[in-house]
């Protein structure tokens, strides 16, 4: 993977001083990327073929197409993009190859957008970004730069097989970083983190480096797991939540606002609550292992089957002063 037009394309810009450590941080990526099924993966986005599609809506979905594709490619297309299952973050419409993945992130988008500083001419971070998809919808939403990261070498395979699909979009990069790797750039308009929070250890630390990304005046976009209460309420589960091994916190609302608060952030609201249903996740023919209904209780849904309450998520937006 080459992630030089990247690094060409900030080098004139207030990104700039991340290509003091960025390079370095890539190559030693590649370095360990050569081992395990990365390989393979890489295989698959690399025998897909570069097409420029005849239509791209990434507006209202992510979707690509074109009426010069016989059938015997669009099966190539599918077979090779199966080869990067289990597709989790969706769904991608791709030469009338329907990605339906595990979960609607379309639905969290809808449930976001409406609340956020209009993304039109921004520079933007999406912190644990999955395969992407919300990156191609900030573009769609007029974004001047959209860039993810994430550590997880099967979701960056399959950010390039779409960027490929998409007709090799640069309005879009993705890169193979944890949040921790990222000096303080100060130089994004809106971050947005969404679904990472509770997966870090420690989320004070998770606020503020969020907040070193941003300009003065720039706008997180929180979205997290939540539990009814009072201010002063915490969640802190065992060795479990919802089958997931890596959930270290979940807060109220209430405590969530006064920690964005004690961080430094100003203007801080909650602008969304939703009850995760097994609609917006799911099993599907691209991600074919056990999801939502398999972790919450068979006799209540109200409940995980740890019985911890079931998945509360909600969108906080906040501004650095
Ligand atoms: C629940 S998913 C959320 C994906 C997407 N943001 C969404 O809301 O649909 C959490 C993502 O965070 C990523 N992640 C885990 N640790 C991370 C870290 N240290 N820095 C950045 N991303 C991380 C995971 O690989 C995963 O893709």
């Amino acid at each position: 993977m080459d992630f030089g037009n990247f690094y060409q394309l900030i080098a004139k810009s207030p990104l700039s001083h991340w290509l003091e450590v960025l390079p370095g941080q890539i190559a030693a990526w590649q370095r360990e990327a050569l081992h395990g099924h990365f390989k393979n993966w890489a295989r698959s986005v690399e025998h897909l073929p570069e097409l420029s599609p005849e239509t791209v809506d990434l507006l209202h979905s992510v979707t690509a197409d074109s009426s010069q594709l016989s059938e015997r490619q669009r099966g190539g297309i599918e077979k090779l993009l199966r080869n990067l299952m289990p597709w989790r973050k969706g769904p991608y419409s791709l030469y009338g190859v329907e990605i339906t993945t595990e979960w609607r992130s379309d639905w969290k988008w809808e449930r976001v957008l409406r609340h956020i500083t209009p993304l039109a001419g921004r520079t933007i971070l999406d912190v644990g970004c999955g395969s992407g998809y919300h990156l191609w919808r900030m573009v769609g939403a007029g974004a001047q730069l959209a860039v993810g990261i994430d550590p997880m070498q099967l979701f960056i395979c399959q950010f390039e097989a779409v960027r490929k699909l998409l007709g090799g979009d640069q309005r879009a990069h993705m890169l193979p970083l944890g949040i921790e790797q990222l000096p303080e750039l100060k130089a994004f308009d809106t971050v947005f983190s969404m679904g990472v929070l509770y997966h870090r250890r420690s989320p004070f630390d998770h606020l503020f480096q969020l907040k070193n990304q941003l300009v003065s005046g720039g706008e997180l976009v929180l979205e997290t797991l939540v539990i009814e209460g009072d201010d002063l309420q915490v969640l802190v589960p065992g060795e479990r939540y919802a089958q997931m091994r890596n959930v270290w916190c979940i807060p109220t609302t209430g405590a969530l606002k006064n920690w964005l608060e004690k961080c430094g952030f100003v203007d801080v609201r909650v602008v969304d609550y939703s009850i995760t249903t097994t609609a917006e996740q799911r099993r599907t023919d691209w991600m074919t292992s056990e999801s939502l209904a398999e972790f919450l209780d068979p006799a209540d849904s109200s409940k995980t089957i740890e019985g911890y309450p079931a998945p509360l998520r909600a969108v906080l937006v906040a501004t650095r002063p």
